[in-house]
């Protein structure tokens, strides 16, 4: 007996008519017409069945903090930064945790099941730390929370970050974070990313950076980062966040750099409603879009994934925990517009996050947990154009969330009484 059957799946490899069988939280069969009862079936009626949504590069310390204690007048990554400042000595643990469980209703509403978020460690009572590992284990049944310790203010230049980090480490946070191009001098950034990556490795952990996220062009500390990477033999465990200065860069140098990314295994996030929004503020016209080099990395072998970085916070007025929204903006910004462009968007938020935070278990194969998600469109390029409804949210074979499916009633002479935007 199956506790849970889904049947006539569109699967994001193209495969069609497609069952799923599942029992006890793992997908056991994955077949054309699986005859088997089953406790509970599925119709997923041709529609895309995807394993879940990944974000790769959040702030879950920050979100939900929209208006607190007053808005980002500018909308500048510096008056977001302040503005943070601001608000840190205000928070109260109980009130980032709400805040973080409020969002992961969002999540687990849009299908999204897997965050690595960073966690600031610049203050030196780690309340934010404690609240986020608290939330970590509370949201554990259905969402896999990733905790990168983070030093915002920068781990050479904030007093005691470098001590604070490694509490945060000691108490459990997953990932080292970094900052190098706010440490204050280029050399103390390349010294920042050495004595980090060097504490990852000591410790057996990954890597996450904020890196160069900035339009200057001689900001080079991914450079570093991979060069690290290789030194200390972190290949694969190691993540360049934004990475937005390369889009400024010259073309030599990225020539050179990006075959040394490669090299490494150093994967990367670009954060497009962020980068599109937060760069180029110092620009008149032309204006650079800021965002990383996504096609050109993804050509050389690397993993790219798209973060979704800041939602309703000091940096970021607007989102949803919805994924399809973050591929959307990065799909256009990096004019992925080919066919097989769009799909790696896709991917981008899906299965490229799920490698870079290492999930166990994750895909739609026998043997992975009984994770995914039943979108209202056939295939991988119409949920990103439609930003899909998520009819179904399944985790470990028990759905948790559902939405009605979007279609708009019409009154017109001699036209259908409905549509739901498809053709
Ligand atoms: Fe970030």
């Amino acid at each position: 007996m199956l506790d849970l059957l889904v049947t006539h799946a569109t699967l994001p490899d193209g495969r069609r008519d497609i069952d799923i069988a599942v029992r006890d939280g793992r997908i056991v069969e994955v077949a054309p017409a699986i005859a088997a009862p089953a406790a509970r079936t599925l119709d997923a009626a041709g529609q895309l069945v995807t394993p879940p949504f990944v974000d790769a590069h959040f702030h879950m310390d920050a979100t939900l903090s929209y208006g607190l204690p007053r808005v980002n007048a500018s909308g500048t990554l510096l008056e977001g930064i302040a503005l943070w400042g601001e608000l840190k000595p205000l928070l109260t643990q109980d009130a980032i945790v709400e805040r973080a469980l409020a969002y992961c209703d969002w999540a687990v509403a849009k299908g999204l099941l897997a965050i690595r978020s960073h966690v600031d460690v610049c203050d030196a009572r780690l309340l934010a730390v404690e609240a986020l590992l608290a939330v970590r284990e509370r949201v554990r049944p259905y969402l896999d929370l990733q905790l990168v310790a983070f030093p915002q203010d920068g781990v050479l230049r904030a007093p005691g970050a470098l001590d604070n980090l490694r509490r945060a480490l000691d108490m459990g946070v997953d990932v080292v974070g970094g900052i190098p191009h706010f440490e204050r001098t280029m050399a103390q950034g390349a010294d920042s990313v050495r004595l980090l990556c060097e504490e990852a490795a000591r410790r057996g952990l990954r890597v996450d950076m904020h890196c160069d996220e900035t339009d200057d062009p001689a900001s080079r500390h991914i450079e570093t980062l991979a060069a690290e990477t290789l030194r200390l033999g972190l290949h694969g465990r190691v993540n360049g966040s934004h990475l937005t200065s390369m889009h400024s860069m010259d073309n030599y140098y990225v020539s050179k750099l990006i075959p040394l990314i490669a090299e490494a295994g150093v994967s990367a996030v670009a954060n497009p409603l962020i980068n599109i929004t937060i760069q180029g503020r110092h620009d008149s016209y032309p204006k650079r879009r800021g965002m990383t080099r996504v096609p050109e990395l993804l050509a050389a072998g690397i993993d790219v994934a798209f973060g979704h970085d800041c939602v309703m916070d000091p940096w970021y007025s607007l989102g949803s925990a919805d994924m399809l929204e973050v591929a959307h903006m990065g799909l256009h910004v990096a004019q992925m517009t080919g066919v097989d462009a769009m799909r790696q968007c896709f991917a981008a938020v899906t299965s490229t996050p799920a490698k870079i935070l290492g999930l166990e278990g994750y895909g739609l194969e026998p043997g992975c947990h009984a994770d995914f998600v039943l979108l209202q469109a056939r295939d991988p390029i119409e949920a990103i154009r439609l930003r899909a409804t998520r009819l179904a949210v399944v985790r470990r074979g028990k759905v948790i969330a559902q939405t009605p499916a979007a279609t708009a009633t019409l009154e017109l002479p001699g036209r259908p009484a409905s549509t739901a935007f498809m053709r």
